[in-house]
């Protein structure tokens, strides 16, 4: 399966989620390649921090030229994650047409899931050619057991994208993590945080079965 985070709006969380995502996946014994889509190279700086031998291959490939290229780059792996980069639209339509399923991180406030025009207009666009094309809005930076406010709730069912029902805590081990190269998992094997990353894994993976 190949699956390409993205939102044009920065800091949403698809840089965490990718890398995290392809962690779990490879956890399980699949053989996992992350695509760096974003010129700013986010995901090679965390391979890059990492000290130990790399959970998975990573390689940076921000240019529109990924659909051209997934399938000689997807050969020999089981799923491929794309980590998309903000705003640049050339990039992230490039992403869309590599994929099978595209997650949209969104924070769970009204302005962020707005924010999410752009990407759900360039998903809209690919479906007239891509009709299997699968998408998904994931709530990321949910704050501990309060529930999506109404607002949020609204905003997001104005979209016909339907929303993942496994959603991502704010938790300070993503950010701890990352800075070691690690995925959650690794610093805290049975915490919260690495729990529901192996929960949206596995949702993700029936999504795609159904
Ligand atoms: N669930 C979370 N809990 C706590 N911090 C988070 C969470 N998700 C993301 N972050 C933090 O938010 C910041 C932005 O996240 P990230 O880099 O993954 O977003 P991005 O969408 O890839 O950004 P960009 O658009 O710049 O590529 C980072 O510092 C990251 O550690
Ligand atoms: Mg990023």
């Amino acid at each position: 399966m190949i699956i390409g985070l993205l939102n044009q709006k920065g800091g949403v969380g698809k840089t965490t989620l990718s890398v995290n995502i392809a962690a779990s996946l490879s956890r399980s014994g699949e053989r996992v390649l992350l695509i760096d889509a974003d010129p700013q190279g986010s995901s090679l700086d965390w391979a890059a921090a990492r000290k130990e031998s790399q959970l998975f291959s990573v390689v940076g490939l921000p240019r529109p030229t990924i659909h051209k290229e997934i399938k000689q780059l997807s050969s020999g792996y089981d799923h491929v994650v794309i980590d998309g980069p903000p705003r640049v639209t050339e990039l992230a339509r490039s992403a869309i047409m590599a994929a099978d399923m595209i997650l949209i991180p969104v924070q769970p406030s009204p302005y962020d899931i707005w924010a999410a025009d752009e990407v759900v207009k360039l998903i809209e666009d690919a479906r007239v050619f891509k009709e299997t094309l699968l998408s998904y809005f994931v709530i990321n930076r949910k704050i501990t057991n309060t529930a999506i406010g109404r607002d949020s709730v609204e905003a997001l069912a104005a979209y016909s994208i339907p929303v993942l029902s496994s959603a991502v805590v704010q938790r300070i081990i993503f950010a701890e993590s990352a800075a070691q190269g690690k995925a959650v998992y690794e610093i805290d094997e049975e915490g919260p945080a690495a729990v529901e990353i192996e929960l949206l894994k596995d949702e993700i993976l029936k999504e795609f079965l159904r």
